[in-house]
């Protein structure tokens, strides 16, 4: 009997591309046929992967593996829109963790060429799954809060020297690309899924605590105006000291006040609405744990299960391409202020 399981490779083997492969081999419909990693393999801890065939560059890979269906893409940020443009060039879907690309004009060009080659971009955007995101989806869009005034994103994390590691991606401006692209892309995700788009935006930024480890902002001050009416601000920091404060988003609308808070945007702090009654809602997953720091929701899972749904024609695609490209246009034009 043919074997209808989809078959994925993986382009980059750190923290989050194991959690790919751990979600794909616990998927009973997914396999992992590749793995890819310009370190050498025995530096990254790959032994649960016992004998899937590993490669030092993504083209060997790409070449001997056409029977690959799908690459997920968790290389550094910077290099998000080359592998993804590669697997592409060689007929696969591809999973793009966050950020899609570093420009908007790189995403472009990505669904430019997906559409080509008729294949999917899956970007990951894994709070999207949370059950206060659920909600809070559910209850904007049948506007139960009647008309938005106010929207605050409080991004409030610890990212220190157990985080920056010398020699590394993350704080390069090439391969890194800013603290809103890699801590806080996941909540500009949100905010735009809930919201829509914004123009007229002002912002400031600071870089406080972290001169010695990144090339750009550890804290900024953003605010604007929504295209459906009403005003929003984003206010975040990597300097919190010692652990993560908060990721918060509070809502004021004509009908009432909503904020959901916690260290991840993974509780309801406050539900005050006319005539409504808030539902119990299932518990949030933990935050991906990093040891000395913790990350978003740990929810890939539903993300392999997204695609293996969507390949298989049970569902569409949660967090699409043209998703994807906003939320690097928002932060494109935010950081255009920094000039
Ligand atoms: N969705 C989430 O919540 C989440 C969480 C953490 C990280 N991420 C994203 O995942 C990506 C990876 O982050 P990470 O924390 O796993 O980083 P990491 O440094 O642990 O892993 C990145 C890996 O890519 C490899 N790599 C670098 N250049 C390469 C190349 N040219 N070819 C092949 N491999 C190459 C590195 O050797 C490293 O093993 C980033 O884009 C990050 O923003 C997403």
């Amino acid at each position: 009997m043919k074997d209808s399981r989809i078959k994925f490779a993986i382009i980059g083997c750190g923290h989050i591309g194991k959690r790919h492969g751990e979600m794909i081999r616990r998927n009973p419909e997914g396999e992992l046929v590749a793995l890819c990693d310009m370190a050498p393999e025995a530096t990254l801890g790959l032994e649960a992967f016992g004998n899937v065939p590993f490669y030092n560059s993504p083209a060997a890979m790409l070449a001997a593996h056409p029977e690959a269906e799908v690459v997920s893409v968790c290389s550094p940020n910077g290099l998000h829109a080359t592998h993804t443009m590669a697997a592409l060039e060689t007929g696969k879907h591809v999973v793009c963790e966050k950020p899609m690309a570093l420009k908007k004009s790189d995403c472009e060009a990505l669904i430019s060429k997906a559409l080509q080659v008729n294949k999917n971009i899956f970007c990951v955007m894994q709070n999207r799954y949370s059950p206060p995101s659920l909600w809070i989806k559910e209850v904007v869009h049948k506007k139960i809060l009647g008309e938005i005034f106010m929207v605050e994103l409080n991004c409030y994390w610890n990212r220190d020297d157990r985080y920056y590691k010398k020699g590394g991606w993350k704080g390069s401006s090439e391969l890194d690309g800013g603290t809103l692209f890699t801590q806080f892309s996941h909540f500009i995700d949100i905010m735009f899924w809930l919201f829509g788009d914004i123009k007229d935006i002002q912002a400031k930024f600071n870089n406080f605590t972290h001169k010695q480890t990144i090339q750009f902002e550890d804290s900024g001050i953003v605010s604007f105006n929504f295209l459906n009416g009403g005003m929003g601000s984003i206010n975040y920091s990597t300097s919190v000291w010692d652990k993560n404060l908060e990721s918060s988003i509070a809502v004021i609308g004509s009908k009432g006040s909503v904020k959901i808070g916690g260290q991840y945007m993974d509780k309801v702090e406050y539900c005050h609405i006319k005539d409504y009654e808030m539902p119990v809602l299932a518990p949030t997953n933990p935050a991906n744990d990093y040891g000395a720091y913790k990350g978003s929701a740990s929810n890939h899972h539903y993300i392999i299960a997204n695609v293996i749904d969507t390949l298989k024609g049970r569902t569409t695609i949660t967090t699409n391409a043209i998703e994807g490209l906003k939320v690097v246009d928002i932060i494109e034009r935010i950081y255009a202020l920094k000039k």
